[in-house]
């Protein structure tokens, strides 16, 4: 396993603040996340689906700034971009814990 240090560290940071399971669904609603991806969900991944592939690969560090990035290179997306490390961090997290 190679973990960058300095990347490794900024996640301990983030990672050490306190973010229950419910803040993460809280963070989700606030941010906008759910006009797209929840129930209703048309052209985005739904909920479920993505909390499935996220629980797949799992809420370490790596996993969870993996998928950071996938969401900030899709530019065209606006709440991708708007939300901050931290908060979309806690978000990944909350989703790969199966969204509870
Ligand atoms: C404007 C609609 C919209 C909003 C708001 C939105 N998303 Fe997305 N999201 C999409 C679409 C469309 C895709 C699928 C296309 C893609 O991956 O770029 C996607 C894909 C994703 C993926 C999968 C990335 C991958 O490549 O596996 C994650 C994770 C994700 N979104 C998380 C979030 C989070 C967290 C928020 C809130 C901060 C959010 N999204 C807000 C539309 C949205």
């Amino acid at each position: 396993m190679s973990i960058r240090p300095i990347a490794s560290l900024m996640l301990g940071t983030l990672l050490s603040l306190p973010a229950g399971a419910s803040d993460g669904g809280q963070l989700a609603a606030d941010h906008g996340c759910m006009n797209c991806h929840g129930p209703a969900a048309k052209s985005a991944p739904g909920l479920q689906g993505l909390s499935a592939k996220l629980q797949r690969k799992g809420d370490s560090p790596e996993a969870l700034q993996h998928l950071l990035k996938e969401m900030r290179e899709g530019k065209t997306i606006h709440g991708h971009q708007m939300v901050s490390d931290e908060s979309a961090i806690a978000i990944l997290a909350w989703m790969a814990r199966g969204s509870r």
